[in-house]
């Protein structure tokens, strides 16, 4: 499975990549407008933490079809591989997700809400489908649609990787990978909340001041 971090925080990138195993950053407008940095210098501060086989996915902003194919060919120009572009699931992001795939792009499609229009977007040849979890439940359903969206994906033969999205919490991420998802996009905040246990660290510290007090030191030998 990828773990990708949800963010524009590049440090934060660097930190959560140094303890875990991470496979690359999505950021989306509302993301890079709160970091108050512009889309140039966080593009530039992420590919200079991301190793090169780290994905990186930005996302167009333009909603008609010139301007996202626009968009489009400037993000993927960023860096010769695993790059991608994000393109919402409209009418006219489903046209430009066909038309990027037929230029070569890497392409995720993005702001899903339901299965069957991330079925869709896996036909018109996207590598990538980036179902909205938490956004979803409010809606009604969110983990069983991208289960659905799973076997949908399973039954037809189709290799587009499910990298499922907003999360809130750490109970959500658990059911899909239970699930099999591909790859998930979580905000370094909710990866860190995934591995932290009080437990760990009491145990740590038991240890610790059990071997001390044998002992006298704090390493092995
Ligand atoms: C995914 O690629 C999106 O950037 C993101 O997960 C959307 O999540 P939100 O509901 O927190 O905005």
């Amino acid at each position: 499975m990828e773990l990708v971090l949800d963010t524009a925080d590049a440090q934060a990138v660097k930190e959560v990549s140094e303890v875990l195993t991470v496979s690359g950053v999505t950021t989306n407008p509302t993301i890079i407008t709160k970091s108050g940095k512009t889309p140039e210098q966080v593009a530039d501060e992420m590919l200079n933490v991301l190793s090169d086989d780290q994905s990186f996915f930005m996302q167009t902003v333009a909603t008609d079809f010139e301007g996202m194919m626009a968009d489009a060919r400037k993000i993927c120009s960023l860096r010769s591989k695993n790059m991608y572009v994000k393109i919402p699931v409209t009418h006219t992001g489903l046209r430009a997700i066909k038309a990027a795939k037929a230029e070569g792009l890497g392409v995720l499609a993005t702001a899903i809400y339901n299965a069957d229009a991330a079925f869709m977007a896996a036909m018109n040849g996207a590598d990538y489908l980036a179902p909205y979890v938490n956004r979803m439940e409010s809606y009604g359903d969110g983990i069983g649609q991208v289960m659905d969206l799973l076997e949908m994906l399973s039954i037809n033969n189709m290799s587009t990787k499910v990298i499922a999205a907003s999360f809130k919490n750490p109970h959500q991420v658990h059911e899909l990978i239970v699930a099999g998802i591909q790859a998930v996009t979580i905000p370094p905040a909710v990866a860190w909340s995934m591995i932290d246990h009080p437990g760990t660290q009491i145990a740590v510290d038991e240890f610790s001041a059990a071997w001390r007090e044998a002992f006298g030191r704090d390493t092995f030998m």
